[in-house]
């Protein structure tokens, strides 16, 4: 209408562009996550590091934490972090607990409510991933909802990241908890390490 008007407003323009390109991200967004659930494809099973993937995930974040104004510290004190599976899926995993974050500590008061703290450590047999954050934290009537599918308090929100997750780590022989604390929440999962890898000098098998 407004190209026809001959009145063409540029500022206007950009911005319903903008919107249209949001909503279109949003909805590819969307469509993946369903594929991704529905889908019942075996994972890919490879040994890789958790701490790696952590690392590449804060390159993938990094843009949208500076435009929330959030700052993320990575503490990545696991020693023995390699496990085995879909490093793709795992990352997925990692953005849906940070975006989770994001989106509580958006909104929330100044001061600490703007960071986000996501740790790697060492468990026994496994490796533990936690992702805290400072804002509203989990009502406790929500706690035991907050992997169901379609679960969700947000405005836009589809109730699948976390349910998504939970389908991805148990795949990988894995858990995750849900701790609302006394600012905020933690989300914990912990994965099964990868069995210790074999050196030069010790062959697969003996030659007989
Ligand atoms: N870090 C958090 N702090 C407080 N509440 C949380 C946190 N993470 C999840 N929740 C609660 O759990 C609900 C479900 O989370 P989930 O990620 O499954 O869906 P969503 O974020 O609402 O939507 P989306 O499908 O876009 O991820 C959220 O709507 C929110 O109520
Ligand atoms: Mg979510």
């Amino acid at each position: 209408m407004m190209l026809e008007s001959g009145r063409v407003n540029r500022e206007e323009l950009l911005q319903i562009l903008a919107d249209i390109k949001r909503d279109d991200l949003r909805a590819s967004e969307i469509i993946k996550r369903m594929r991704a659930m529905l889908s019942r494809r075996d994972i890919e099973r490879c040994r890789f590091s958790l701490n790696e993937v952590v690392e590449q995930t804060a390159t993938v974040l990094r843009s949208e934490a500076s435009r929330r104004g959030i700052s993320v510290d990575y503490e990545l004190r696991a020693r023995h972090a390699d496990i085995l599976g879909d490093p793709v899926q795992i990352q997925q995993a990692i953005i849906n607990l940070m975006l989770n974050a994001f989106d509580a500590t958006t909104g929330g008061p100044p001061q600490d409510a703007c960071r986000v703290r996501v740790e790697t450590s060492d468990t026994p047999g496994g490796v533990k991933l936690s992702v805290r954050d400072f804002g509203a934290g989990i009502a406790p009537a929500n706690l035991t909802r907050v992997f169901d599918s379609f679960f969700s308090t947000k405005r836009d929100g589809m109730g699948l990241g976390l349910p998504i997750t939970r389908s991805i780590v148990e795949a990988h022989g894995g858990m995750i908890d849900a701790t609302s604390c006394e600012v905020g929440a933690e989300f914990r999962i912990i994965l099964p390490m990868a069995p210790a890898a074999r050196g030069p000098d010790q062959p697969m098998s003996s030659a007989q």
